[in-house]
């Protein structure tokens, strides 16, 4: 069966609303995965939500709920989040349906069958807000546990283990010969500098029922649920099981997460997978974190960025604009409204917003809305924006691949500027020029719009209907200059960017 290009992000704890964090995953993905579909591949793109584990018991507690209630409820509203991000996924995943939870059992027991885990006694200290046990050398050097563990307690409890040790040197070799498994580069020595130098613990895979209750019970131990990490890495793998497409669709291309759960994503999962003769992802491709005037964002202070009001305001596009134009995948970036203002103004409004309305205007104004002659004065300048752009968006470069589209944008306003129609419209012997100007115009306006099809869908789906042209998605590679042709009568323009001058 061919293989479909599929792309994952990390799925969310329902112990709260989405905030800015979780839309920018999401939507760096969804270009990615909207890229694919440009380029010639059909692509699935899994997103979803991460329900059991002490996390989501503790918040549904707060709220009085009962767990499985409480998260019923919140899903609704990050399944509309989802919508609301204008997200490209052919389905979203709940690690509380019995679709994902069957397959967890499949591969515990698999794993179990093998030999891979055993159960030991644990004496020590556990952190119920990480959900993790602790070792001395997580104590910091005055002897005492780091806040970011809560309240830690002393056990002593049963558990079951899983020997990682014995595929740490497969692992090393693994990353080592395929550059690419974590990017960006700065991620992958990271993870290697830390298999290289600290011998791998065995992973606690199981948490007593007494101590923990909302989680998958382990199939072969009625007494344990699974650890919620072992539970909700497997949600990439469970989803193509279930609906029947795991040949189709494994190996992972890309999961997408955050900076904060590498070593889980590329250390745990690959041996999870390692272990039960599974092949691993191809790519684990690790974004940084989002702050808000340069400070943490925090509900208790007050200090976070609601991306469903930014939406509200002004628009899914400009906020999708934002977060990929501001942030290239990798750094940490930092949210400011007045940064916000200042891109929508000059980069949406005044840049490509002023140039469709200007370039389709004066085509009303002085064509009677029809597509003059072509003409291949920009021809050259467009091809290698678009070959750059293609290549950008093949190697995950979404920030770059956007000032490649800008700059183009920035030559056309540069160009009216020069050729100035305006003036030429007055003298009947420059109508021949005039046309020419005009082609060139509107032609750079339906490439504007196949390239942002990845980026920004709903203001390509805009311009393509003030241009009069089918919706269908294009092929960006294969789109090139001169496929507008003459006689194309245009619609009237409308603003896609509104200006909001105060
Ligand atoms: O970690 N900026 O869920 P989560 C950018 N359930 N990204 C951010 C961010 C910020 N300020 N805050 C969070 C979990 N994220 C687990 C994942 S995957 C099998 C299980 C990112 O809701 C974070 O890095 O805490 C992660 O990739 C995602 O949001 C979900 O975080
Ligand atoms: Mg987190």
């Amino acid at each position: 069966m061919n293989k479909q290009f599929y792309i994952t992000t990390a799925i969310d704890y329902v112990n709260g609303q989405p905030h800015l964090g979780h839309a920018y995953e999401k939507i760096i993905t969804d270009v990615i995965a909207r890229s694919q579909c440009c380029l010639g591949s059909e692509s699935f793109y899994l997103t979803g939500l991460d329900e059991h584990g002490q996390k989501v018991q503790q918040a549904a507690e707060d709220n009085g709920q009962n767990a499985q209630d409480y998260c019923n409820n919140l899903a609704e509203d990050w399944q509309a989040f989802a919508a609301k991000l204008g997200l490209s996924n052919g389905d979203f995943v709940r690690t509380t349906e019995e679709r994902h939870k069957t397959v967890v059992a499949e591969i515990l027991q698999g794993l179990y069958d093998k030999g891979e885990f055993y159960q030991k006694e644990y004496v020590g200290f556990y952190s119920a807000k990480q959900e993790s046990f602790l070792t001395e050398k997580d104590r910091n050097d005055n002897g005492e546990f780091d806040p970011i563990y809560g309240e830690v307690q002393e056990l002593r409890e049963n558990n079951y283990y899983f020997k990682l040790g014995q595929y740490q040197q497969w692992l090393i070799e693994h990353i080592e010969a395929n550059p690419n498994f974590v990017a960006p580069d700065n991620r992958r020595n990271e993870v290697l500098g830390f298999l290289k130098n600290e011998n791998l613990e065995d992973l606690c895979i199981s948490r007593p029922k007494e101590r923990l209750s909302w989680g998958i019970p382990l199939p072969f131990d009625s007494d344990y649920v699974t650890y919620v990490w072992f539970d909700a890495l497997t949600n990439y793998l469970s989803i193509p099981r279930a609906i029947g497409r795991e040949s189709e669709l494994w190996p992972a291309d890309i999961h997408v997460i955050g900076k904060d759960i590498l070593k889980f994503h590329a250390v745990y999962w690959p041996i999870m997978l390692r272990a039960a003769n599974l092949e691993i992802p191809k790519q684990i491709l690790v974004h940084g974190w989002w702050q808000k005037d340069n400070q943490k964002m925090s509900k208790s202070t007050g200090n976070v960025v609601d991306p469903v009001a930014v939406i509200d305001e002004w628009g899914l596009d400009a906020f999708r604009y934002y977060v990929v134009r501001e942030l290239d995948i990798g750094p940490d970036g930092n949210w400011t409204d007045e940064g916000f203002a200042a891109r929508y103004g000059a980069e949406l409004a005044n840049g490509l917003g002023n140039l469709i309305n200007r370039s389709l205007s004066m085509l009303g104004r002085y064509r009677d809305g029809v597509v003059p002659e072509a003409h291949d004065e920009l021809a050259h300048d467009a091809t290698v924006a678009r070959d750059k752009l293609v290549e950008q968006l093949r190697a995950n470069e979404l920030q770059a691949g956007l000032m490649t589209i800008w700059s183009y944008i920035a030559r056309l306003n540069q160009y009216v500027d020069e050729t100035a129609p305006f003036k030429m419209a007055k003298d009947p012997n420059q109508a021949k020029r005039l046309g020419e100007v005009l082609y060139n115009l509107t032609e750079s306006c339906r490439l504007l719009a196949v390239w942002l099809q990845p980026y920004l869908p709903t203001t390509s789906h805009r311009i393509m209907e003030q241009l009069n042209l089918p919706k269908d998605i294009i092929n960006i590679a294969q789109s090139g200059w001169g496929e507008l042709t003459a006689g194309q009568k245009v619609n009237k323009p409308e603003a896609l960017f509104p200006r909001r001058d105060k």
